[in-house]
């Protein structure tokens, strides 16, 4: 399930400053590969090469850099794994609101 405003790039273009144009430079297509039952949220972008395993939550707003394994929660710039889908958020005690 892709939310609105999902962006999945495959490719990168040459980064040479001494080679002309960035846009003139070769690219190279790397697959994203999505699994099953992935739920990507809105405003996120899953940069070329990267892969996310069956049954993953991405998100809202994440950049996805680097591979993300099956059966996890996961947001963030860079994207990065939270817990496992299924497991209870552990209690963090808010000090703002104890004081
Ligand atoms: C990631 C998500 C699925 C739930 O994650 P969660 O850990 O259960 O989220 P919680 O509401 O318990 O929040 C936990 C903490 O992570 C933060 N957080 C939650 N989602 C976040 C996100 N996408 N990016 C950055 N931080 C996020 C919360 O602010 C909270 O921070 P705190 O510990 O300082 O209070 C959800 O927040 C999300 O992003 N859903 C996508 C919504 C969407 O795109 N909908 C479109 C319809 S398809």
């Amino acid at each position: 399930m892709l939310a609105a405003g999902v962006i999945l790039s495959g490719v990168n273009h040459g980064m040479d400053p001494e080679a002309g144009p960035y846009r003139d430079q070769p690219a190279q297509a790397l697959p994203v590969d999505i699994g099953c039952n992935v739920w990507i949220g809105m405003n996120s972008t899953v940069m070329p090469g990267v892969s996310i395993g069956d049954n993953s939550v991405i998100g809202a707003g994440s950049v996805v850099t680097r591979p993300i394994p099956s059966g996890v929660i996961a947001y963030g710039n860079p994207c990065r794994v939270v817990r496992a889908v299924g497991e209870r958020r552990s209690a963090q005690p808010n000090s703002a609101l104890e004081s």
